[in-house]
Parts: C-alpha cells; structure tokens; sequence
C-alpha cells in the first residue's frame, strides 16, 4: 500500500530514548565503500566472517549473478522487462479463482456483486509465494489482495454508498489460492481446481497463542475471543518449512471508525473518527468502534493459511506480537527451531522477531498445529556503534510488569506497539519487508521512508534511520551472532535510495547502478541474487524528488557487490509488490498492484481509465492488479 502518511497513521510519540538516538555519523557503517568500517568495529570478527563467506558463494564462483541488460526508467503504461525476457498477465483482479461449478466471468463495467467478487480474484495483489505441486511446472499460488480501489471495484464508486458495497469490498480483500502449470503454451491458472480458495474479510478465522480468550479480544458477537470473522489489509507475508502460508494484517485500523475523542490505548495505534476512508462502519456495524469497540484488537495478526486444504480454517497467531505488519519472514535455525522476523509498516515502528519454543517437526502443516503458538517475542534496538540486540517482550521481564498494564503475555501481544515503546526499542523508517540471503545469513530489511525523520517533536536521525526527511529509503542489513535464535547482531547498511541527481544531500543515497527509491518487497533468491519492488506513492511518482521516478519498479542487486540494476518497470500509477520463481528460477510471479491509481488512492468511478488501462489495453473498462508471469526466451535462469 502506497500510504499517502501525510494523512494516515503516525500515532508513535512515546519517549523512549536510549542510545540509538545518540547519532555518531563518524562511526556510522555502509557496506559500500566502507569494509574498513566494519574491520575496526566492535563486532569485526563476526562482520568479517560474514563477508568472508561471500567469496565463495555458488553464484560468485560461476560469474556474475546479474547478466541481463538493464531497462531504463519509462513512464509507459505496460510491463517493461529486459531483452530476451518475456512478460505475461496470468491473474487478474476479477478473474474467477477455480472453484468448480462457480466461475463468474468479471464484468469490465464493475457490475459484478459481493457474492461473485468472493469467487474471483482479489483487488490489489500482494505479497504471493508458489507451492510445488508437482516441481517447476504445477503448483499453488498464495497471495495476498491488500486493499480496495472503490472508485475502480463499484459502478458509481462510493455514489450510492450501499450494504452491499461494503460486503463487495471485503470480499475483495484477503487471500487468492490458484493452482497454476505450465502447458506448450505457456502458464495457466488450472479451472476448476480442487485448491481454489478465497479468503475474505468475512471468512470465519480462529484465534490462538496468549491473545486466545483475553478480555480485550472479546467482542458483543464472540464471548469467547477465540474466533474471528475476516483478514484484512493483507501486505506481506511469508511462508513456512512445514509449507504453510502466512498473511500479514498491516494497515487494519484504516477500516474502523473510532470516537471523536480516542483514548490514549486507541491513539497509540492510530484509531481515529471515520477510519481511512472505507465507510465500511456505515454498512457493517462491527467496524464501529464506538459501538464494538475490541473488533479492532482482532486485527494487526500474522494468519496462518494451510495452502493445501481448501477447507482448513486460517488462524491468527497472536504470540508472534500485534502490529501493522507488513509481512513475516520465517528461517530455521539449526536446532531447527522457526525464526520469525516482522517489521512493522509505519512511521517510527519496530522491527519484531519470535523464536519458536519447539523445533519444526516432520511431517508437514499436522505436525506443526501448535509450532507458532509457543515461543519468544524480541523487538529490535540498533545501537549506534554498529551492534545490536533483540529485547525479550515477555510479561514480567525488562518493565514490562502488571502495574505498567502487562500483567500477562495476552497484554503483550495484544499492545506490542506500547511494550516496544516501554522497552526502548529502535523507532524505524516504516519497516517493510525483510528477506535472508539462504547464502550468505544476512538478513535485510527495507524502510521504505520516513519523511518526518527529524521533524520538530519527532525522533531525530540516528545511525539506523541517518536521513532527516527521509523521502527516498533505504536497506538495514544485520547478521546474527551464534545462530537465528541469537539476541545479538551486527548491522549495516546495505544502500541508502536515491536520485545523484537531486540537490538535497540526503536524497542523493549511495546506490552503485541503477536509481530507486522507497523500497518495499524484497526478496533474495536462493543464486543470491537480491530482488526489491519499490513503492512509491503515486501522489509523488515523478514530481519533487522522484521526477526522475514516473513509474515504480523492480531491481536486482549482486549483495557482493552492491551493483544494482533495473529489472523491470510498471505500468502507470501501479506500485511493483510480490515477487517469487518456480524452484529451478526459471519462472517468476509477479505481482502489479494498482495500475492506473491516483494520487487521492481512490480513483473517479466516471473515468476509470484515467490513468491506466493496464492489463486490458485500450477498450478496457477499467485498470486491474494482476499477477504476471516472467519467463526469459531461451529458457535460462531469470536474472542471469
Ligand atoms: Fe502494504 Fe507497507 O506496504
Ligand atoms: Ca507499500
Ligand atoms: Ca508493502
């Protein structure tokens, strides 16, 4: 989601100072440039072997991991790829999802209901992974649809603004499961399918881990606060070892209506008169929060999906903490226990981690039930001399006691946002994806941008955040010291965003190659080779800073070399998010979220194809996310 935040959410005031904010630019350390920094660091023998181990990486030793022609930046309204490379549309919002018997056809003029939407794909395609079914030619697509365009999704727009509007809408978010192969023609989605699924803001979802029950989770329609109607806001996710899905509930408080007046509880987490504009309060009385006013507690979940069976029901993992999240990464320590990082996707928020108390188990999603439920929650702290430590969130340890309103670990969870506050953790420049590097053992993440960095009344620049307004982004990186589990880790800077060309200094960034800015996906491939999706919101897509920026994009980055290079382009008003390949890396999935947005995020429902008619082309009744698939025309490894 773009998040134009000069009217969203930047709810975090708390005063928690400590030594992050004390900056020392002298000591800061880029990995571009600056190896030296790192050598004479306190943590230099555990940085070195890192890099150390980038020599022998397998993509290093056969050549270089990026052999394709970079694009140039292009403000066209299509896919842009590199020669010798081939783009197709696969999925489109709209288009049915599978399931036998029950396929309607999409309606260019939006006229399709809220019951049929609930059997078609999505609106705003996300974060999406692939399930072998059988190797690299059938499998299962899992993605997420994040958001709703209602000047786009309704005839009329929000004019009349009606119940079954509202029910369109939420059928429109949540999760796709397709089943995909590749025929002599190319890839198709397989209709029907026995796989095909969608997940709704109105599928029924169980509660478990410390937040199960809890007096805040209880609502007037479930005594019990241990069920829950819907995922929303469906951002980034991850997936697990024992081959589940995981979809992230980011920006849920944008669907709920609170008071005139919001407690200081309410405040923390942004809740406000009117919501973000969704008017779904209107209709459907459960995002009233003046009237339910624990709906809202349900929501800001990691969901577990289990891809495999259609009839399995999603649940929301409360022990890995409550946030804005914007997706979760999962590695397997060597103990074989699951790591779980999660960043938090707003102004001055956090980066989480959770260690599974339990080793993953053989034998697949039954084995693994209760493997998310039990375990530790950290948030992290980036100390300004280049180490940093991840602090335990747990009830009754580092002040988080019951007179400070953390009597239990549901309490925790539940107000992770304020047990972060409380402990001192590192306020982040909106925290959005985060992958591994399976050959190296960093971990990135991308902030996407912050800026109110600096501001009058806001956390000053410090050595993770360095930028003040930090309009362009960048790429934090850490190592863990011992294994994933470890409570210490060393960081850098794997690139500040920029444009050379623009006059600010701190809009300038470091990037050696091609220029990006407001990084969101990222995703390391296992040759190594490192690919972001930017975000750039389209109400600053080529204007101020981003003049040279028309369109967003996709890049690869050599993380041993720091070379980045433009891989693909977008259509126009799209944002470039989600991203994975077949096992053998000859396929991708990509997904183009929002073609044709404006900059109000809301589109006019009298000229839909103002700005895009991507996929459709010319004559389309309106632009539509979609899924695309990129193949290279010789066969090859995409990337090479
Ligand atoms: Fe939904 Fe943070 O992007
Ligand atoms: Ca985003
Ligand atoms: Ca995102």
């Amino acid at each position: 989601m773009a998040k134009d935040f000069a009217t969203m959410e930047d709810s975090n005031r708390s005063d928690n100072p400590s030594i992050h904010q004390i900056s020392d630019p002298a000591r800061r350390i880029f990995v571009q440039g600056s190896l030296g920094a790192l050598a004479s660091g306190p943590l230099a023998p555990l940085a070195l072997s890192a890099l150390a181990g980038c020599a022998s990486l397998p993509g290093a030793a056969s050549g270089p991991r990026l052999g394709f022609k970079s694009v140039p930046m292009s403000d066209v309204d299509t896919v842009v790829v590199p020669e010798g490379y081939r783009a197709t549309v696969l999925y489109r919002w709209g288009d049915p999802v599978g399931i036998a018997g029950r396929m309607p056809a999409f309606k260019p003029d939006a006229s399709n209901t809220a019951a049929e939407q609930e059997l078609q794909a999505g609106m705003h395609h996300d974060g999406i992974h692939y399930f072998p079914l059988d190797g690299d030619r059938r499998g299962l697509l899992a993605m997420n649809h994040e958001y709703t365009d209602d000047g786009l999704l309704h005839v009329g727009g929000f004019t009349p603004w009606t119940a079954e509007k509202v029910a369109k809408s939420q059928a429109a978010h949540g999760v796709s499961i397709i089943e995909v192969e590749r025929s002599a023609e190319g890839w198709r989605v397989v209709r029907p399918s026995r796989y095909a699924r969608r997940i709704t803001g109105n599928t029924p979802m169980m509660i478990s881990g410390p937040a199960r029950g809890h007096a805040m989770m209880r609502t007037r329609d479930d005594a019990s606060g241990a069920v829950v109607l819907g995922t929303l806001n469906n951002c980034a996710h991850g997936y697990t070892p024992w081959g589940t899905y995981l979809t992230c509930e980011e920006n849920f408080i944008g669907y709920f209506s609170g008071p005139e007046q919001p407690t200081a509880e309410q405040r923390r987490w942004g809740l406000r008169r009117g919501g973000w504009g969704y008017r779904w309060h209107e209709h459907d009385e459960r995002f009233d929060a003046t009237k339910h006013p624990n709906e809202y507690n349900r929501f800001g979940w990691v969901v577990e999906v289990d891809p495999m069976d259609p009839n399995s029901t999603p649940i929301k993992r409360t022990a890995l903490g409550r946030a804005a999240h914007e997706g979760a990464w999962v590695v397997q320590a060597k103990d074989g226990r699951a790591v779980v990082y999660m960043g938090e996707d707003a102004r001055f928020e956090y980066i989480y981690k959770f260690v599974s108390r339990d080793p993953v188990r053989p034998g697949g999603a039954s084995a693994n039930r209760e493997l998310l439920d039990h375990g530790t929650l950290y948030v992290a702290k980036f100390n300004a001399d280049g180490s940093g430590q991840w602090i335990e969130l747990t009830a009754g340890k580092n002040g988080l006691t019951a007179e400070r309103g953390f009597a239990t670990q549901g309490d925790v969870v539940i107000k992770s946002r304020q047990a972060s506050d409380l402990v001192g953790a590192t306020k982040m420049d909106r925290p959005e994806w985060i992958a591994d590097d399976p050959t190296t053992g960093w971990i990135y993440c991308t902030l996407t941008n912050n800026s109110n960095r600096g501001k009058d009344g806001q956390a000053p620049v410090d050595a993770a955040n360095p930028r003040a307004e930090n309009q362009m982004g960048h790429i934090i990186r850490w190592k863990e010291e011992g294994d994933f589990t470890g409570t210490r880790f060393a960081w850098n800077h794997f690139v500040l965003a920029g444009d050379p060309a623009q006059s600010r200094a701190e809009d300038k960034g470091n990037i050696k190659g091609d220029i990006f800015g407001s990084p969101d996906g990222i995703w390391v491939d296992r040759r190594g080779v490192m690919w972001i999706q930017t975000d750039i919101s389209t109400s600053a897509l080529g204007k101020g800073v981003y003049a040279n920026m028309p369109n967003n994009a996709m890049l690869a980055a050599d993380p041993t070399t720091g070379e980045v290079r433009r891989f693909l382009v977008g259509p126009r008003g799209c944002e470039v998010t989600g991203v994975i390949t077949t096992p053998d890396l000859r396929t991708m999935f990509v997904n183009i979220q929002h073609p044709g947005e404006s900059p109000s995020e809301r589109s006019d429902p009298a000229k839909p194809t103002a700005i895009s008619t991507w996929p459709d082309g010319p004559g389309a009744g309106r632009p539509r996310s979609a899924t695309i698939v990129i193949t290279k025309n010789d066969g090859g490894v995409i990337g090479s």
